[in-house]
Protein backbone atom coordinates (compact mmCIF):
# COMPACT_ATOMS: atom_id res chain seq x y z
CA UNK A 1 0.00 0.00 0.00
CA UNK A 2 1.44 3.25 -0.69
CA UNK A 3 2.47 6.00 2.00
CA UNK A 4 0.89 9.05 0.77
CA UNK A 5 2.00 11.31 3.37
CA UNK A 6 5.79 10.12 2.47
CA UNK A 7 4.75 10.22 -1.46
CA UNK A 8 3.62 14.34 -0.45
CA UNK A 9 6.39 15.40 1.03
CA UNK A 10 8.58 13.63 -2.21
CA UNK A 11 6.53 15.27 -4.24
CA UNK A 12 6.98 19.00 -2.50
CA UNK A 13 10.90 18.47 -2.47
CA UNK A 14 10.47 17.46 -6.65
CA UNK A 15 8.23 20.54 -7.38
CA UNK A 16 11.30 22.96 -6.80
CA UNK A 17 10.02 26.06 -9.70
CA UNK A 18 6.39 27.72 -9.56
CA UNK A 19 6.44 26.77 -13.90
CA UNK A 20 2.83 24.67 -13.90
CA UNK A 21 4.17 23.04 -17.35
CA UNK A 22 7.58 21.47 -16.11
CA UNK A 23 5.33 20.62 -12.39
CA UNK A 24 2.73 18.81 -14.56
CA UNK A 25 5.09 17.09 -16.68
CA UNK A 26 6.92 15.84 -12.67
CA UNK A 27 3.61 15.22 -11.07
CA UNK A 28 2.83 12.52 -13.68
CA UNK A 29 6.37 11.04 -14.28
CA UNK A 30 6.35 10.70 -10.52
CA UNK A 31 3.24 9.16 -9.94
CA UNK A 32 3.25 6.70 -13.09
CA UNK A 33 6.90 5.59 -11.28
CA UNK A 34 5.48 5.21 -7.60
CA UNK A 35 2.35 4.17 -7.56
CA UNK A 36 1.57 0.59 -8.56
CA UNK A 37 -0.48 -0.77 -11.35
CA UNK A 38 -1.42 2.32 -13.63
CA UNK A 39 -1.08 2.33 -17.30
CA UNK A 40 -1.63 5.46 -17.67
CA UNK A 41 -1.33 9.25 -15.77
CA UNK A 42 -1.33 12.93 -17.06
CA UNK A 43 -3.10 15.75 -17.36
CA UNK A 44 -5.84 17.41 -19.57
CA UNK A 45 -6.35 21.23 -19.69
CA UNK A 46 -9.31 23.08 -19.92
CA UNK A 47 -7.50 25.33 -22.79
CA UNK A 48 -10.89 26.01 -24.93
CA UNK A 49 -14.16 26.68 -23.11
CA UNK A 50 -15.89 23.75 -22.17
CA UNK A 51 -12.97 21.51 -23.70
CA UNK A 52 -10.18 19.24 -22.43
CA UNK A 53 -6.70 19.54 -24.45
CA UNK A 54 -4.33 16.83 -23.77
CA UNK A 55 -1.39 18.08 -21.70
CA UNK A 56 1.82 16.19 -20.44
CA UNK A 57 1.26 12.19 -19.62
CA UNK A 58 3.07 9.03 -19.29
CA UNK A 59 2.05 6.13 -21.05
CA UNK A 60 0.47 5.74 -24.44
CA UNK A 61 -0.27 8.32 -27.10
CA UNK A 62 -4.03 9.04 -25.75
CA UNK A 63 -7.46 10.26 -27.14
CA UNK A 64 -7.55 14.44 -28.09
CA UNK A 65 -9.61 16.63 -27.23
CA UNK A 66 -12.21 15.46 -25.02
CA UNK A 67 -15.48 17.94 -24.63
CA UNK A 68 -16.84 18.26 -21.27
CA UNK A 69 -19.59 15.97 -22.70
CA UNK A 70 -17.70 13.06 -23.07
CA UNK A 71 -16.34 10.34 -20.59
CA UNK A 72 -14.98 10.26 -16.83
CA UNK A 73 -12.74 12.94 -18.18
CA UNK A 74 -15.60 15.23 -18.92
CA UNK A 75 -18.01 14.00 -15.95
CA UNK A 76 -14.99 15.52 -13.64
CA UNK A 77 -14.79 18.55 -15.31
CA UNK A 78 -18.40 19.41 -15.40
CA UNK A 79 -19.42 17.92 -11.91
CA UNK A 80 -15.71 19.47 -10.09
CA UNK A 81 -16.17 16.37 -8.27
CA UNK A 82 -13.27 12.85 -8.43
CA UNK A 83 -14.59 10.17 -10.64
CA UNK A 84 -13.81 6.94 -9.44
CA UNK A 85 -14.64 4.20 -11.71
CA UNK A 86 -14.33 0.50 -10.36
CA UNK A 87 -14.92 -0.62 -13.79
CA UNK A 88 -14.51 1.37 -17.05
CA UNK A 89 -16.74 -1.32 -19.00
CA UNK A 90 -19.72 -0.54 -16.86
CA UNK A 91 -19.45 3.38 -17.50
CA UNK A 92 -21.48 4.75 -19.50
CA UNK A 93 -19.87 7.46 -22.15
CA UNK A 94 -15.88 6.23 -21.26
CA UNK A 95 -13.60 7.34 -23.66
CA UNK A 96 -10.90 4.00 -24.43
CA UNK A 97 -7.63 5.50 -25.31
CA UNK A 98 -5.88 2.31 -23.79
CA UNK A 99 -7.43 -1.35 -24.36
CA UNK A 100 -5.88 -2.20 -20.73
CA UNK A 101 -7.75 0.22 -18.86
CA UNK A 102 -10.09 -1.05 -16.45
CA UNK A 103 -10.30 1.29 -13.50
CA UNK A 104 -9.92 5.14 -13.62
CA UNK A 105 -9.42 7.81 -10.82
CA UNK A 106 -10.16 11.69 -12.75
CA UNK A 107 -9.44 14.33 -10.51
CA UNK A 108 -10.82 18.15 -11.11
CA UNK A 109 -8.52 20.78 -10.63
CA UNK A 110 -9.37 24.57 -9.98
CA UNK A 111 -8.09 28.20 -10.57
CA UNK A 112 -10.34 30.41 -8.77
CA UNK A 113 -13.38 29.51 -9.60
CA UNK A 114 -12.72 27.78 -12.82
CA UNK A 115 -11.86 24.00 -13.94
CA UNK A 116 -8.41 24.40 -14.75
CA UNK A 117 -8.28 20.74 -15.88
CA UNK A 118 -8.06 17.10 -14.45
CA UNK A 119 -5.67 14.55 -13.26
CA UNK A 120 -6.18 10.97 -15.39
CA UNK A 121 -4.81 7.94 -13.68
CA UNK A 122 -5.81 4.78 -15.20
CA UNK A 123 -4.78 1.02 -14.17
CA UNK A 124 -5.08 -2.03 -15.85
CA UNK A 125 -6.88 -3.55 -12.48
CA UNK A 126 -10.16 -3.65 -12.03
CA UNK A 127 -11.14 -1.35 -8.34
CA UNK A 128 -7.49 -0.37 -8.47
CA UNK A 129 -8.12 2.81 -6.20
CA UNK A 130 -9.69 2.60 -2.76
CA UNK A 131 -11.05 5.64 -0.32
CA UNK A 132 -7.67 5.79 0.61
CA UNK A 133 -5.71 6.29 -2.72
CA UNK A 134 -8.57 8.70 -3.75
CA UNK A 135 -7.70 10.55 -0.51
CA UNK A 136 -3.62 10.35 -0.73
CA UNK A 137 -3.99 11.51 -4.61
CA UNK A 138 -6.27 14.51 -3.91
CA UNK A 139 -3.44 15.40 -1.26
CA UNK A 140 -0.75 14.76 -3.61
CA UNK A 141 -3.48 16.94 -6.31
CA UNK A 142 -3.13 19.95 -3.59
CA UNK A 143 0.53 19.60 -3.07
CA UNK A 144 0.88 20.17 -7.18
CA UNK A 145 -1.64 23.07 -7.24
CA UNK A 146 0.28 24.68 -4.04
CA UNK A 147 3.21 24.62 -5.86
CA UNK A 148 2.54 25.89 -9.15
CA UNK A 149 1.33 29.14 -11.00
CA UNK A 150 -1.81 27.78 -12.97
CA UNK A 151 -2.13 30.30 -15.58
CA UNK A 152 -5.80 31.36 -16.39
CA UNK A 153 -7.67 28.04 -18.13
CA UNK A 154 -7.26 28.97 -22.26
CA UNK A 155 -4.15 30.73 -21.58
N1 LIG B 1 -10.79 7.23 -20.21
C1 LIG B 1 -10.87 8.67 -20.22
C2 LIG B 1 -10.19 9.25 -21.43
C3 LIG B 1 -8.76 9.59 -21.21
S1 LIG B 1 -7.76 8.24 -21.22
O1 LIG B 1 -8.12 7.34 -20.14
C4 LIG B 1 -6.18 8.68 -21.10
C5 LIG B 1 -12.32 9.12 -20.18
O2 LIG B 1 -13.24 8.31 -20.33
O3 LIG B 1 -12.53 10.32 -20.01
Amino acid sequence: MSDYALLARQLETLLDTRDWLTNTAQTCAFLMHEIPDLNWAGFYLQRQPGTLILGPFQGLPACNPIPFDKGVCGAAATSRRTQRVADVHAFPGHIACDAASRSELVIPIERDTELWGVLDLDSPRPARFSDTDQAGIERLVDVFVAASDLPTPGA
